[in-house]
């Protein structure tokens, strides 16, 4: 019934419903209605009342809610089984240990808070209970090659970026390989761990975290100058979940794509999304910097730059600095 209810106040698109009209379309009586409200206002709905007029609904609790998700979902397979938990040390892990029991291809992990979330090169990952998405999806490419996995790192990050610039206006931009950047601060990170067997992959894990309501003091002082949030760029609270469905949604018809004509259609996306090119950068590799005019990415999705001596390095993995 209260289901029914905040359906009503959507529908009604901020304007306000009278208690009357409210009890005739529920068949309740007003004070059910009333009381149906207050357990709203408790669950952290928040409702304008004016005498005579009645009730507009102006807030809504960014609540990730599973079962929403599901019916609000585009996808086909993309988060279509969703295992959701409060607090994990890793969705990277419950997700390993969920694989070991079979779990099908666009099975989503979806934590509020992580205890131990980790990014590349073992730095940990701050990700603060309600504030972002902090997820992992089981991926099984059927017969791909382990050489395809950086492609598909792309392709995440493609996805994601689409998925913000649509959903909140910031206008996000993809830093090789896979980063996404506010005015130059990080507000995604995107991790992909895997299992091969004869260099053929057998899973993947991709772990996607996306700072999406932290406030500067969310984070510890050291990363306030390279790290933001959706929030703070787009200067308003953004609803996880409407996020979520859209990122969803673009990353299984980019996926899909990708399997059917390879990675041609993602590699024209990325080098329009990304904010790695046609500039002067520098990256640490493992052997050390290397400084260069980024000049483009192979169909390898590895990054090549023209070195100051005229010739071209081809990079399969670093941090890139600007
Ligand atoms: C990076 O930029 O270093 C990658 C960060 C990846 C963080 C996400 S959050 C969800 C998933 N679980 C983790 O422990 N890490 C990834």
């Amino acid at each position: 019934m209260t289901e029914r209810l905040v359906e009503l106040f959507e529908a009604s698109q901020g304007a306000f419903l009278s208690g009357e009209e409210l009890s005739d379309k529920l068949a309740i009586s007003r004070t059910a209605v009333w009381k149906r409200i207050e357990k709203l206002r408790e669950e952290g709905y928040t409702f304008e009342a004016v005498p005579r007029k009645g009730y507009r609904l102006i807030g809504k609790p960014d609540k990730l809610d599973p079962a929403a998700l599901v019916t609000r979902l585009q996808t086909e397979l993309f988060g279509r089984r969703i295992h959701y938990h409060q607090e994990v040390e890793s969705t990277q892990t419950t997700a390993l240990a969920l694989l070991a029991e079979g779990a099908p291809e666009g099975t989503l992990i979806l934590a509020e808070q992580q205890t131990a979330g980790r990014g590349r090169q073992g730095r940990p990952w701050i990700s603060p209970k309600g504030k972002g998405l902090w997820m992992s999806l089981v991926l099984k490419p059927a017969g791909l090659p382990i050489s395809c996995t950086p492609q598909l790192t792309l392709l995440v990050a493609v996805a994601l970026c689409r998925a913000v610039r649509a959903e909140t206006g910031v206008e996000a931009g993809i830093k090789w390989p896979n980063d996404l950047l506010v005015g130059g601060r990080k507000i995604s990170g995107i991790l992909l761990e895997s299992r091969a067997e004869d260099a053929s992959l057998q899973h993947i894990i991709a772990g996607v975290g996306i700072s999406v309501n932290l406030t500067e003091e969310d984070y510890p002082e050291g990363l306030r100058e390279t790290a933001t949030s959706l929030a703070i760029e787009a200067g308003r609270p953004v609803d996880r979940m409407q996020l979520l469905c859209r990122f969803l949604q673009e990353w299984e018809q980019l996926y899909k794509l990708y399997l059917e004509q390879g990675f041609g259609p993602v590699k024209l996306l990325w080098e329009a999304l990304t904010v790695s090119l046609h500039r002067t950068i520098r990256c640490r590799t493992p052997q050390g910097f290397v400084e260069g005019y980024g000049e483009g990415i192979d169909d390898f999705g590895a990054l090549l730059l023209r070195l100051p001596d005229g010739t071209q390095q081809r990079l399969i993995s670093g941090d890139v600095e600007f």
